[in-house]
């Protein structure tokens, strides 16, 4: 490294110490968000460094990132996008991909899916003009389950795409079996599950195609971002062309003739030898990260374990706290899995004597974040009422949670002062209203 831009660096990361927020926590005052990223200097330097460098596209950071992040996810190939809307938006289009003959999904096929959860694992299913076919989740796991999803299983599924619930993992073993025994694709929304295990097994494994997020409030952040991994190469193939506007090629930026044919394909009707780099055999996007973003997340990446640890920790000391308490149902993992959380989720029993809202209000006054399970039961959200879709059984539980559920932090950065906190806000209005 050229001695000016050490020094640079090091600037960088004793500014990162002088701009800290010291202020000792108090409870009350200081803000105790529902999530955020957990930055320190390594992560400022990292991405001043991709600035000096001028890496301002797609490139060195963004291959080693994705060569790390798939042996991590134990998958052949990782393909960085610009978020995990996208990553979801290219895992399921990849399934409508002409060069998969007949198994490619088409207009009117359907996807098994749940309905409480976050928008975006639902909408490619709907912008591909296939129809989704809604289940229902359990309380306490907030998960679907195997057989509420081989009960949707008609005709006309062709996949299944659902995320695991706020760290907590769906029965995936047996939902994939249920997929290879129908035939059906199967993708994981592993957006906010990152280092979860279900039967000994992480997250992200178990679908043909798996999708991550990493904005700030996921487990690993590069400000915006997201990730698509397979080990099915002929899909990651697809998946790559349609991140990148749909191209056949497949040179990394800056370099051509990978293939050796540059000049040598004959596609579609165009001329003989026209040039590869500007074939295009699917209708793409372009919906890729830069190496800025792939800094940061390499610079994330080192601290996965110990991001993993401390949300696992922060998860069970609120269980632990919170234990017995009466009105509220608590959070419990899925049998047979290890939870990397995403956040706590507490739903108010509807014979309690008070409301969700009385109990959000109370803590969002005392300054501790609530967030909503994403979108509750998505079918009464305005933007899904006149979509075609089915609802297999009732949607029971999708309207209780929208009606009286909700979720508080665990990411990495909260003390066990600021838990203890929340704990006993949470006690104080209880026993008061109980
Ligand atoms: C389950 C799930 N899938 C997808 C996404 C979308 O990720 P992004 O915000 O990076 O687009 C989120 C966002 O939080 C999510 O929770």
């Amino acid at each position: 490294m050229r001695g000016d831009k050490a020094l640079i660096l090091d600037q960088v990361r004793k500014y990162h110490e002088d701009v800290a927020d010291t202020r000792p926590f108090e409870p009350g005052v200081t803000e105790i968000w529902p999530s955020g990223a957990t930055l320190d200097a390594g992560d400022r330097a990292a991405l001043v460094e991709a600035a000096l460098d001028l890496r301002i596209a797609a490139g060195t950071s963004s291959r080693t990132f994705e060569t790390r992040f798939a042996k991590i996810l134990k998958r052949r190939k990782a393909h960085l996008t610009n978020s995990g809307s996208s990553a979801n938006l290219l895992a399921l289009t990849a399934l409508t991909s002409p060069t998969l003959g007949d198994r490619r999904l088409r207009p009117g096929d359907e996807v098994v899916t749940v309905a409480a959860g976050f928008p975006t694992t639902v909408n490619p299913i709907i912008q591909n003009g296939l129809v989704p076919v809604f289940v229902d989740v359990e309380l306490r796991t907030y998960n679907t389950t195997a057989d509420r999803v081989a009960q949707a299983i008609g005709p006309k599924t062709r996949a299944i795409m659902i995320a695991h619930a706020l760290g907590n993992p769906f029965e995936a073993a047996e939902i994939a079996e249920l997929a290879r025994a129908h035939d059906l694709y199967f993708v994981e929304d592993n957006c906010d599950a990152v280092g979860t295990t279900y039967q000994g097994r992480v997250t992200g494994t178990f679908g043909d195609l798996t999708t991550v997020s990493f904005y700030p409030a996921h487990h690993l952040t590069m400000g915006e971002g997201g990730c698509v991994l397979t080990s099915d190469l002929r899909l990651a193939r697809i998946v790559e062309s349609l991140r990148d506007w749909g191209r056949d090629c497949w040179c990394e930026p800056g370099k051509n003739n990978t293939c050796f044919k540059r000049f040598d394909y004959r596609m579609g009707t165009l001329p003989h030898g026209y040039d590869h780099k500007y074939i295009f055999s699917h209708v793409g996007y372009n919906l890729k990260a830069t190496d800025l973003q792939a800094a940061l997340g390499l610079s994330q990446l080192a601290r996965l374990d110990e991001f993993t640890a401390a949300r696992k920790r922060n998860w069970r000391r609120l269980r632990e706290g919170l234990d017995g308490l009466p009105h509220l149902l608590l959070p419990e993992p899925t049998p047979g899995s290890d939870p990397s959380w995403f956040g706590f989720v507490l739903t108010v029993r509807p014979d309690a004597p008070f409301t969700r809202a009385e109990l959000v209000t109370h803590l969002e006054d005392r300054k501790i974040g609530t967030r909503r399970l994403f979108a509750g039961n998505l079918t009464r959200q305005p933007a899904y009422t006149d979509q075609p879709h089915r609802v297999v059984g009732d949607l029971t539980n999708s309207d209780l949670i929208t009606e009286h559920t909700f979720w508080i932090g665990v990411y990495p950065a909260l003390t066990d002062e600021m838990l203890d906190y929340v704990i006993g806000t949470i006690k104080e209005f209880v026993a008061a209203r109980g």
